[in-house]
């Protein structure tokens, strides 16, 4: 993004079509797709869940992008600037805050998270899972998992990535990165995915993929996979609207929100198909969560020609793609401190890195020596620091900004001028705008609303 956009002589702007899509496709395409997709579908038992998951892309993920894109790019402001802007002295700023505390939560974990991708980085360049079964391999991660300082370590340099990232100005490190990294992560998920359904006994993750069974379906199920729809897609934290403000006004929002979404979607279930038939061909639990990945695809480079450099470049590029990620959500709370707090970018930037960190290294110690550390979260039992991070974000933060962000394209925003902003001024055929309007006004709101309310058993005696 070396020249500013022609349309908006004040700000900058994306430089090329290209360029905003590999950015909103590098914030969403991240260890939510290749992490935590594989594992949560894991837990919940395959096809069916995928099935879910997907229905709630389409109905609710995909309009509330665009939402997002719109807001963004009308007010041209940040996440919470924006409904100052589009809605003065009205109380939707709030729906900012949330998505400001969602992205302290989700980067403070994320960042450990990353942490091991950089670990596992360093032990494929030694070889050090050379000869090791799955369960050596369980084994090495547990114990990578629960030391007290290899993980900080690294999660220390993984947030110090990001922040240097935001520092040095996204926009040329970003654009420039994606480009040539994300194809590159595509090529070896398709490797991969090949290498994973030719495997002796693949038939049965393959199964586990494709034929759904219902059994595990609860509302616990139910908000998981609407909640990680919004998680994958960086949506319902105002990411999105921060981007959006960067769209040329010139630019298709609906063509980009529709790219985004298919590119996020397709590389979750391109994950997918590279795990489970691996999983179940090496004999790994599909609800070992979020070891999942870090045990299962070691195997799998073993057994494939090359997979010693495979795996170098497969970890390497996995961190590429969270931090693009990482960046995107550090973005949201420091364009809040810049913006609204009236601080200079670079002690934003410094701020808000060292606390997302330090909260992160109690997320990291309840990997290990604070494991026996239980926080109560409604519809989800007592869990641990990282846990309670990971599962309040995403399935309460996320989908609640989203409910906000939709109710406030639908019934907030005067009609016109969501019509004037999706259609360009009038300029684009925007032959979708009934369906979007049904979905903003109706369908979006009312299913995250049904989906919260049946995780609290208020519909158990209908699906029972
Ligand atoms: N979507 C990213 C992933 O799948 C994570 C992420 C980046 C995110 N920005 C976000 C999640 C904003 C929620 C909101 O890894």
């Amino acid at each position: 993004m070396d020249n500013m956009n022609n349309n908006l002589p004040e700000r900058d702007g994306f430089a090329s079509r290209f360029g905003i899509i590999a950015a909103a496709a590098g914030s969403a395409i991240g260890l939510g797709n290749i992490w935590k997709f594989p594992y949560i579908t894991g837990i919940y038992g395959g096809a069916a869940f995928i099935i879910v998951y997907l229905v709630c892309i389409a109905i609710i993920g995909s309009p509330v992008m665009l939402s997002e894109f719109a807001i963004g790019r009308r007010a041209q402001k940040n996440a919470i600037g924006s409904f100052k802007v589009l809605a003065p002295n009205t109380p939707w700023f709030v729906t900012g805050w949330l998505g400001f505390l969602a992205a302290f939560s989700i980067l403070s974990f994320y960042g450990v998270v990353a942490g091991w991708t950089l670990d596992y980085i360093v032990q494929s360049l030694t070889n050090s899972f050379a000869g090791a079964d799955a369960e050596a391999i369980g084994g090495m991660f547990g114990t990578l998992v629960s030391k007290t300082w290899t993980p900080i370590f690294w999660q220390v340099v993984f947030m110090a990535m990001t922040a240097g990232v935001v520092l040095g100005g996204i926009k040329d490190g970003i654009e420039k990165y994606t480009k040539i990294l994300m194809p590159m992560l595509l090529v070896i998920i398709i490797i991969l995915d090949i290498r994973a359904v030719t495997l002796p006994g693949a038939g049965a993750g393959v199964a586990f993929l494709f034929k759904p069974n219902w059994d595990l379906i609860n509302g616990e199920a139910v908000l998981s996979a609407l909640g990680h729809a919004f998680f994958s897609l960086s949506l319902g934290m105002g990411t999105m609207i921060t981007y959006g403000s960067y769209i040329g006004k010139k630019e298709n929002l609906g063509e980009i929100a529709l790219q985004v979404t298919l590119a996020d979607t397709a590389i979750a279930l391109l994950a997918g198909l590279a795990m489970f038939p691996a999983v179940f061909a090496y004999g790994i639990e599909p609800a070992a969560g979020p070891s999942l990945v870090f045990i299962t695809l070691p195997n799998v480079f073993q057994q494939m020609p090359g997979g010693y450099i495979f795996q170098i470049l497969f970890f390497s590029l996995l961190a590429v793609a969270a931090l693009t990620s990482s960046v995107s959500i550090l973005e949201v709370v420091v364009a809040y401190f810049h913006e609204e707090k009236n601080i200079s970018r670079k002690s934003a930037v410094i701020t808000a890195t060292v606390m997302i960190t330090l909260v992160g290294m109690a997320a990291s110690l309840s990997m290990g020596p604070w494991a026996g550390i239980k926080i109560p979260l409604p519809g989800f039992g007592s869990v641990n620091i990282f846990d309670w991070l990971d599962l309040f974000s995403a399935n309460y933060l996320l989908p609640l900004g989203g409910f906000f962000i939709s109710l406030f394209i639908g019934w907030g925003m005067e009609p016109e001028d969501v019509y004037e902003e999706v259609s360009n001024d009038g300029d684009l055929k925007v032959g979708y705008l009934g369906l979007f309007k049904i979905a903003t006004k109706f369908v979006a709101p009312a299913g995250i609303a049904i989906v919260f309310l049946s995780n609290f058993g208020v519909f158990d005696f209908i699906l029972k």
